[in-house]
């Protein structure tokens, strides 16, 4: 199967990294033929000269163009193929109306974590996408990471979740390290002690059976420094600031 990428940014350059270890051929088509060029060299894969000879040759068409510009790309393309956006905030309804009513159309949303394959994505699809296709575009989402099916209502909230959070991840990571910091440690050994920590925690939750909070009642001794530090965070309102941070990316979402 051929697939072809409009746009070949970080994104998408992440995202073919994962497909083209997988039986999948890719072909790119970037801003003009010379950076798509220079891209295809970077990643080593074919260039198009077109957009449009890239809709040719292509069984299924990825757009991995800005969301702003989405609208000027597909204005000139005649597409018959499977298409699959990944630009926040515009809807399959939206890609309906810039393509043909009848064309299958698919919406993801990764995160950055594809630039180590392990994004986290959210899929949807409209109603002129089969089973077989949806299993074929997991299939291609799963390259690059885990794959989510969700309604596209739930999809600003994925947005937040996954696509913004490890922003306020590394926040709380950079945080932690400036504590060590003010205690002696110096930034680095400071980095890779939180690193490590969030890291194996993570693991922790995801590989056994317990709770975030069964986790943290085992962490917290009657009277013990734990206790002390959650009840001092939530003092200063850690879960409502996070909660409050979720409520201004969704919103923005819906903004775009
Ligand atoms: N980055 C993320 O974490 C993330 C997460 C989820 C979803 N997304 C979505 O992924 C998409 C790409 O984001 P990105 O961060 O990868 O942006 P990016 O790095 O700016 O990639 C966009 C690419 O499109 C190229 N381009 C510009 N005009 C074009 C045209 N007319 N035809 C074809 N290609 C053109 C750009 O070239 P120039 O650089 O020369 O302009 C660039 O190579 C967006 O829709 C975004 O919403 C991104």
């Amino acid at each position: 199967m051929k697939i072809g990428f409009i746009g070949a940014g970080k994104m998408a350059s992440a995202i073919i990294k994962g497909v083209k270890a997988k039986p999948f051929t890719v072909i790119i088509s970037d801003r003009d033929p010379e950076t798509s060029q220079a891209a295809a060299e970077r990643l080593g894969v074919k260039a198009a000269q077109s957009h449009q000879e890239l809709a040719d040759e292509a069984d299924f068409i990825i757009l991995g163009v800005k969301p702003q510009i989405i609208e000027t790309v597909l204005a000139h393309l005649k597409i018959d193929k499977p298409l699959m956006s990944m630009a926040a905030g515009v809807s399959l309804d939206r890609l309906s109306t810039l393509t043909n009513p009848n064309l299958p159309l698919i919406r993801i949303m990764p995160n950055l974590n594809a630039q180590i394959l392990k994004s986290t994505t959210a899929i949807c699809g409209n109603q002129h996408v089969s089973e077989q296709l949806m299993t074929t575009a997991k299939t291609i989402t799963d390259c690059f990471g885990t794959t989510f099916e969700l309604p596209e209502k739930d999809f600003d909230t994925f947005t937040a979740l996954a696509g913004s959070s490890p922003a306020y991840v590394y926040l709380f990571i950079e945080a932690l390290a400036k504590a060590g910091v003010k205690y002696g440690l110096n930034k680095k050994q400071a980095l890779e002690i939180i690193t490590q920590t969030v890291l194996a925690s993570s693991q922790n939750l995801w590989l056994g059976t317990d709770s975030p909070n069964d986790l943290i009642d085992s962490i917290s001794s009657p009277g013990g420094t734990t206790i002390a530090g959650l009840l001092d965070l939530e003092k200063s309102g850690f879960t409502a600031a996070l909660v409050s941070g979720i409520d201004a990316t969704i919103a923005k979402a819906k903004e775009l």
